[in-house]
């Protein structure tokens, strides 16, 4: 039923500029969220699925990748359709517009997205208070919920740690895990805050307000061998209890539509870039666990990734062009 009245829709959706097409599904999802989730099939996953990731229990290794639901106002549904696990964000501290729009584009030949969009973001105080309303209204979802914390465009990058750790000691009640997010292609200057030496003053901050919630660094595909293997060692050391790897690219492989648009390449074409970065943060982990997302558009991928020796995969691109339907799919191959 959901995956025929997505199929219904995806042509309607996809006439639409993809963030007001975003916008409205989410919209829907928030507005009225009984509604929803008395209409979205309850596909949670079986218990055999479930496994330890940092000490969180994830439902199953298939999770929500940031971005798609960035202030956590359709938490409700996310685990029905089958996640093991929901990331909510890119947060920033305060409010911020992000980047002019469009800043959203679909590539459909290359189920490809390229975005810009420089986290919008309702600012901390309205994501706690979404937050505590949909705890208050017992609409908590049934897995474990990251939050994925950013720094606003205003902020220097030598404040960059107050910023982090304000959202850490403010979000800190609501939180699963939190994941220090300097692998943005779209907020300047922040992917210079991956080289050791801020990354380890960040990750510090930001333990230093989380408490008892492990910290979790994601990475973008692009940076060098060295700089990968040293911010995942720098940020292990320093206490991160997760990695994960990647984030969105600034490469184009040569597609040409793609070169004309700026902000990070997500979805199939990213896969062979970021199935070989994993794979480097793999080794420089060691028993640390590292969570692989890049082009999964399907159950083979998510399985890439897990038997390359990820802890759990997530998925935004895919969940564009497969539909809601995906991370059940996977589930039900994996099992
Ligand atoms: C429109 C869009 C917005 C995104 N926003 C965020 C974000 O706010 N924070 C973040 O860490 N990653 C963000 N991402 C990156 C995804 O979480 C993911 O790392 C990347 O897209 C690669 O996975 P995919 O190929 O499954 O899309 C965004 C991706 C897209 C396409």
């Amino acid at each position: 039923m959901l995956d025929l009245a997505y199929a219904a829709l995806k042509p309607i959706l996809f006439s639409m500029d993809a963030e007001t097409a975003h916008e409205r599904v989410l919209g829907l999802a928030s507005s009225m969220p009984g509604l929803v989730r008395a209409l979205t099939p309850d596909r949670r996953p079986p218990a055999s699925l479930a496994r330890d990731v940092a000490g969180v229990r994830f439902a199953s290794p298939v999770g929500l990748a940031a971005g798609l639901d960035k202030n956590g106002e359709a938490l409700a549904i996310w685990d029905r359709l089958g996640f093991g696990f929901i990331e909510i964000g890119t947060v920033t501290p305060r409010p911020q517009a992000g980047n002019p729009r469009p800043r959203v584009h679909r590539l459909v030949a290359h189920r490809a997205v390229v975005n810009s969009m420089g986290f919008p973001s309702d600012g901390m105080a309205t994501m706690r208070a979404q937050l505590e309303t949909t705890r208050t209204q017992g609409r908590w979802p049934s897995v474990p919920v990251g939050i994925n914390l950013g720094k606003n465009k205003t902020t220097s990058a030598e404040s960059a740690g107050d910023d982090y750790a304000e959202l850490a000691r403010e979000l800190q009640e609501f939180a699963d895990y939190f994941v220090v997010n300097v692998s943005s292609p779209n907020t300047p200057g922040l992917r210079d805050l991956q080289t050791v030496e801020p990354l380890r003053r960040i990750v510090r901050a930001t333990l230093d307000e989380a408490g008892d919630v492990p910290v979790f660094v994601k990475f973008a595909p692009d940076l060098d061998d060295d700089g990968l293997t040293a911010g995942v060692e720098g940020s292990i050391a320093e206490g991160a209890q997760g990695i994960i790897a990647t984030n969105t690219t600034r490469q184009r492989f040569g597609i040409a539509e793609a070169e004309e648009l700026t902000g990070g390449l997500s979805g199939a074409p990213l896969k062979p870039l970021a199935h070989e970065r994993i794979a480097l943060a793999l080794q420089a982990a060691g028993t640390t666990p590292v969570i692989g997302v890049g082009g999964v558009l399907g159950p083979q991928d998510a399985t890439d990734y897990l038997e390359l020796g990820c802890a759990a995969v997530q998925v935004y691109t895919g969940f564009i062009y497969a539909g809601p339907g995906l991370p059940h799919a996977i589930n039900e191959a994996l099992r």
